[in-house]
């Protein structure tokens, strides 16, 4: 056992763990980049401000803070939104509109660890500035479904929950409660699905108990789980608001029915994110099963770049953890072997030889190709088995007998045949055998 182990909840990443890692950036990557997002990145660690009061009661609660050698407050990030909210507040009028950016990184949360948990984990965030109309959510909603599509999921293994804070607040309103009352019964709803009624308790603390009949009104609209259910309820209700509501509600709908994706989106009241700054839309990423916590989670939050300095600047966004993305992956079978052997394999005679392999080493290379040989010298078996084992499509063999007729001996290692070829070819064949797959 080492003396010094990972503190808990921290992962150490072996080269086959960071294959799978750098497997699901590179498919978030390219997906972004297909919907025309662009990438950034931002300092891991920030002043402790910027959390306070923004993120809400429970990220402060689970931040990894401490006063810097300057007597500064700061913490590790445990989220990127308050941050890539200044990076665009501070130039919001110099940035095309509308304003589309994703990062992958790392963030820190010191949290009960459970299955699909850590203390430190990547998100895949994806946020549009500028725009204040449900096309931003469109976009988003659109992104979300693909990134996990990209890796061979279905609607059959994941859907989008699709709720709306604004809809909370306006039904809220319209049944006498408070803005203040109104968040906080929004952040027992919040725990509701976890807690049932115990969610409640910080409320009646705070406010007084909720009357039976008010309690019943809003468990029963936290079950509605259809657009029907819905415009039956708004209609019944008759409030304005509500019913302008109901229209941007159709329109993304409808939207991401033309897109093919309705599969993969269902209406959920009951979802209305546990972070403080959202405003309109929310939505979160489950597996159909049910068996892991949140894939993913975001919404609209259309105050917090103004809150944080900026200008007044309408924003949706979501991000995508990686655990739990991981282990869905992994459940489904759809986590790839992830082959890291060489293209070539050298095989070496002796000392003279090696001066020989090593020029055309360096030349492919150079060239792209990964190649390795046997750093010192061994017997010419071992070679082979190494070569083989390494998952190498070709071996080149520099023996005495090949150098002195100016050739090279190459050895298929999948067909399993051989061919010479001139010392000065080597470069072109290799580049011809992987050019043909
Ligand atoms: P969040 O719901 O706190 O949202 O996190 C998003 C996703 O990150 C979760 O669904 C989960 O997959 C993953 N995640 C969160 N905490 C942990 C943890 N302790 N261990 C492993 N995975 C975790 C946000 O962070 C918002 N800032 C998202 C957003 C972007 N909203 C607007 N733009």
């Amino acid at each position: 056992m080492p003396t010094f182990q990972t503190l808990p909840g921290f992962r150490e990443f072996y080269p086959e763990d960071l294959a799978r890692r750098n497997f699901l950036f590179r498919l978030w990557r390219q997906t972004a980049n297909t919907f025309g997002f662009a990438e950034y990145d931002a300092p891991v660690l920030e002043p402790l401000d910027l959390y306070r009061a923004k993120s809400g009661d429970e990220i402060e609660a689970q931040l990894f803070s401490f006063t810097d050698k300057g007597g500064r407050a700061v913490a590790l990030r445990p989220e990127m939104t308050p941050t890539v909210c200044r990076l665009v507040g501070a130039k919001a009028s110099a940035l095309k509109r509308p304003i589309k950016w994703f990062s992958i990184a790392e963030f820190y949360r010191y949290e009960r660890m459970q299955k699909g948990r850590g203390r430190c984990f990547f998100q895949f965030n994806a946020d549009i500035f500028g725009e204040p109309g449900p096309e931003a959510e469109i976009e988003l909603v659109a992104l979300l479904v693909q990134c996990l599509c990209a890796f061979g999921l279905t609607h059959e293994d994941f859907f989008v929950r699709l709720s709306d804070r604004n809809l909370w607040f306006y039904y809220l309103e319209a049944l006498g409660l408070d803005p203040e009352r109104a968040r906080g019964i929004l952040g027992a709803i919040d725990k509701y699905e976890k807690l049932g009624d115990e969610a409640f308790k910080g409320y009646s603390e705070r406010f007084g108990a909720l009357t039976p009949e008010l309690k019943a009104r809003i468990l029963s609209f936290l079950e509605i789980k259809s657009m029907t259910a819905l415009e039956t309820r708004l209609t019944d209700i008759g409030s304005e608001k509500l019913a302008a509501r109901l229209a941007d509600w159709k329109h993304l709908l409808d939207a991401l029915e033309a897109m093919g994706l309705s599969r993969f989106v269902e209406v959920d009241l009951g979802v209305v994110r546990g972070l403080a700054y959202y405003t309109g839309f929310v939505f979160e990423a489950f597996d159909r099963k049910g068996e892991l916590r949140a894939l993913a989670g975001g919404g609209r939050y259309d105050d917090l770049v103004e809150k944080l300095g900026g200008p007044a600047l309408p924003a949706v966004g979501f991000a995508i953890g990686d655990m739990t993305f991981a282990l869905l992956l992994e459940q489904r079978g759809l986590m790839p072997a992830i082959a890291q052997g060489p293209d070539v394999y050298a095989v070496i005679g002796g000392a003279a030889e090696r001066r020989a392999a090593f020029a055309d080493i360096h030349a492919l290379r150079a060239a792209g190709f990964r190649v390795e040989y046997p750093l010192k010298e061994v017997a010419f078996g071992k070679q082979f088995k190494a070569g083989a084992e390494s998952g190498a499509k070709l071996a080149l063999i520099y023996g005495g007998d090949e150098l002195a007729k100016g050739v090279v001996k190459i050895r298929d290692l999948g067909q399993r045949n051989e061919f010479e070829v001139p010392r000065d070819q080597v470069l072109a064949t290799v580049r011809d055998f992987f050019s043909r797959g």
